[in-house]
């Protein structure tokens, strides 16, 4: 008897295990990742939240980081966090790290490079443009604020030919701004565009248009291509800049989530930070559109919607891409102990330094740490 009730109450957890509404809805590990980003160490911003993305500067100092309040801040080792730079002239009513209906004053900083020759910092503010400031900091000078006489609506990141004086950098959208994102997606807005200028001649050209989340930038080593990653496709997309190819564009790489910045490491390989995985409710929605768009007409709050999209279940995970665009690394924090949301991971001397567009600190990770983690299979 007590065995027959034993063996019921297994059954019955198993079940209610199985049935668990997060755990089915959550999105799975990655097959082969490595469970580490949890160990990541943290600094915390203060008074600060949403590290987009990070850039050092030509003598290695930084990391450099844009926040929600549209500040550019610069971190020294033992000094903590300082003002470096702003995008806005008028910060009269920028005060609260975070106030998305502010930013269109406020400005927000999210793609952040410095030109290797000048020391310039180049900015992709999501409201304000393009822009410029000098090593020294301080207000940022516009650079231009639409291409091809369509105004930018949601400037993302951006990435530099040294050699060239290039800039190449991306428009999200034509239709949706930064805070009304989950729009975008809901409604797999497709107006993103890559654009090139010039920073001799000050002319720019739109290379690519109807990008369906037009988002991270990064140059190939050899500047024969330039990735831009296609959030809502989850894609990283290639256009061919010299060579027998040069003008034509490829699929670099299908990615299981929603990618967001990429950033080259010195060997040539490219870091993707996504902000999710791909899951059963963003799969179903992609393919139910009509029912997507019915969502945003729903009384359910940006919160909710956004929840929705990601599974329930914050996590990170961020993979490498070889030069080819095969996947040769994926790490994750796939429980969000440490790490979630994530928007780039930057390598830099045995390091991962990673931003998140929502968190109020900056991530980073020794990666001779991972050689004793295990990987899944
Ligand atoms: C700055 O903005 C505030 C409101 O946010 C406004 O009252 C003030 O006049 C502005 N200052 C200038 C110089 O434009």
């Amino acid at each position: 008897m007590k065995k027959i009730i034993f063996a019921a109450l297994a059954i019955l957890t198993s079940i209610l295990f199985a049935a668990d509404p997060i755990r089915f809805i959550a999105p799975k590990p990655i097959k082969g990742s490595i469970e580490t980003l949890k160990f990541a160490q943290i600094i915390d911003l203060i008074g600060a939240v949403g590290p987009e993305s990070l850039a050092f500067d030509t003598n290695g100092g930084g990391p450099y980081t844009g926040v929600g309040d549209g500040r550019i801040l610069k971190w020294v080792q033992g000094h903590g966090w300082s003002d470096f730079a702003f995008t806005a002239s008028n910060r009269t009513g920028c005060v609260r790290p975070f106030a998305p209906e502010m930013e269109h004053v406020c400005g927000r900083p999210l793609g952040l490079r410095f030109h290797p020759k000048t020391g310039d910092l180049y900015i992709a503010d999501a409201y304000l443009g393009l822009q410029v400031v000098g090593p020294n900091g301080g207000l940022a000078t516009q650079i231009l604020t639409e291409a091809e006489n369509e105004p930018f609506k949601f400037t993302n990141d951006l990435d530099i030919d040294e050699v060239d004086d290039f800039i190449y950098f991306t428009d999200t959208s034509t239709r949706f701004q930064r805070r009304q994102f989950i729009a975008s997606v809901l409604t797999e807005d497709d107006t993103g565009r890559l654009m090139k200028y010039n920073l001799v001649s000050q002319k720019v050209q739109v290379l690519l248009r109807g990008l369906k989340f037009a988002n991270g930038v990064a140059l190939s080593k050899d500047r024969s291509y330039v990735l831009v990653a296609e959030t809502i496709s989850g894609r990283i997309l290639r256009l061919w800049l010299h060579g027998p190819k040069a003008g034509t564009s490829d699929i670099f790489a299908e990615l299981p989530g929603f990618p967001d910045n990429i950033r080259r490491n010195s060997k040539g390989e490219f870091w993707v930070a996504l902000h999710s995985k791909k899951g059963i409710i963003s799969n179903f929605l992609q393919s139910n559109l009509w029912f997507a768009k019915a969502l945003l007409r729903s009384p359910l709050s940006f919160k909710q919607l956004h929840a929705l999209l990601i599974g329930f279940k914050a996590h990170a995970i961020a993979v490498k891409l070889s030069e080819e665009g095969q996947i040769v690394e994926a790490l994750e924090d796939s429980e969000g102990l440490t790490m979630k949301l994530i928007s780039e991971v930057e390598e830099k001397n045995g390091k991962l330094w990673i931003g998140s567009v929502l968190f109020p600190f900056v991530g980073h990770y020794d990666l001779n740490e991972r050689e004793s983690a295990s990987r899944r299979d």
